[in-house]
């Protein structure tokens, strides 16, 4: 019990303290320690040997709207990946860009031109490398693929290899999930967003292989933010409205590969019908503290994408039930 209050306390602290920050600094934006507004959406966060590293898109520059779509198409051009470390989720140093985007190749995967979001790192323990899956895409989404990039170092520089369509199926938002006995898994949207995918990695966590299964069928979730406690798996989503904010779900299952269940909005309270104005992008164990997590999210400025904040909230499961409060509420 007393344990289990002092990790609240953690949690509520660590959210409190950056959510002071958030409100201290001009425009909702948090900084790091060289007092440069940190730039990195979409984010991931890997813990290793003792420093969390925080990965992100970089927006940067003019927001503009993609003609001839039929739903609002913002972009900024792709600035690459940035990495940041942290002893303790407060202090952000600047690591630098982690994957450049390519600025002279027009049909590079990675040129400016072109989509590189969600960024998610994992680290192999058999090849000792550093592995990046990402979203590849043009800009009008319709190359939907996933990109991986590969780093000897965990801040990178991480070396591009490719994209693929794993089992020729499209792939838009996705995150990347690493299991306790180190099988990893890509989690993405599918099927023109309608469905999404699990698909398992190789040994070497640079290729999907051919074992995915298809879950939330026709549901049309995005944003996924995969977690573990107490040998159960939960996945929270956005329902899918572009920038726009929208009510999360969570789905459980009792395997990586099983069932699925959707079960319903995790957060609690006043503005959960929009996710407290943001939308998903990770959930981060607290190291070394059972059932304390961290959700993570962004909180989009459509017309003008480098503006957009973002938001880190306590999570905790209590029984089977997720719950996301937003405590300056
Ligand atoms: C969102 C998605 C973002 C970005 C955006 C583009 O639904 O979650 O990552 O792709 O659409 O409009």
């Amino acid at each position: 019990m007393i344990r289990k209050f002092l990790l609240y306390l953690f949690c509520f602290c660590i959210c409190s303290s950056l959510m002071a920050q958030q409100t201290r600094s001009a425009g909702g934006k948090w900084k790091d320690n060289q007092g440069k507004t940190i730039n990195a959406h979409g984010a991931g966060m890997l813990f290793y040997k003792g420093t969390y590293y925080l990965f992100g898109e970089i927006k940067k520059g003019k927001t503009h709207l993609v003609p001839n779509q039929n739903w609002e198409d913002y972009r900024v051009d792709a600035g690459g990946v940035s990495c940041y470390s942290s002893k303790d989720l407060l202090n952000w140093k600047y690591e630098g860009i982690a994957m450049a985007p390519d600025k002279t190749d027009t049909a590079s995967d990675i040129h400016i031109s072109k989509v590189i979001e969600r960024p998610k790192v994992i680290y192999n323990n058999e090849t000792k490398k550093f592995v990046m899956w990402m979203h590849i895409d043009r800009e009008d989404y319709s190359f939907a693929r996933c990109g991986v990039a590969v780093s000897d170092k965990p801040a990178g520089p991480y070396l591009y290899l490719g994209s693929v369509r794993p089992n020729g199926q499209e792939s838009r938002d996705v995150t990347v999930f690493k299991d306790d006995n180190g099988d990893a898994y890509l989690i993405y949207s599918s099927e023109e967003n309608n469905t999404m995918h699990i698909c398992k990695l190789a040994n070497d966590y640079l290729s999907p292989t051919r074992n995915y299964i298809r879950i939330l069928q026709g549901q049309r979730r995005e944003a996924p933010a995969l977690f573990k406690y107490d040998h159960k798996y939960y996945l929270i989503t956005s329902l899918c409205s572009g920038w726009d904010p929208n009510p999360a779900r969570y789905a459980v299952a009792d395997s990586m590969m099983g069932n699925w269940r959707q079960i319903g909005n995790p957060c609690v309270g006043k503005d959960s019908a929009t996710t407290f104005y943001s939308q998903s992008t990770y959930v981060l164990p607290i190291d070394g503290k059972k059932g304390g997590f961290l959700f993570m999210a962004d909180k989009w400025n459509k017309t003008d994408l480098e503006k957009s904040g973002y938001l880190w909230l306590p999570l905790h499961v209590k029984g089977n039930l997720v719950e996301i409060y937003d405590n300056k509420k």
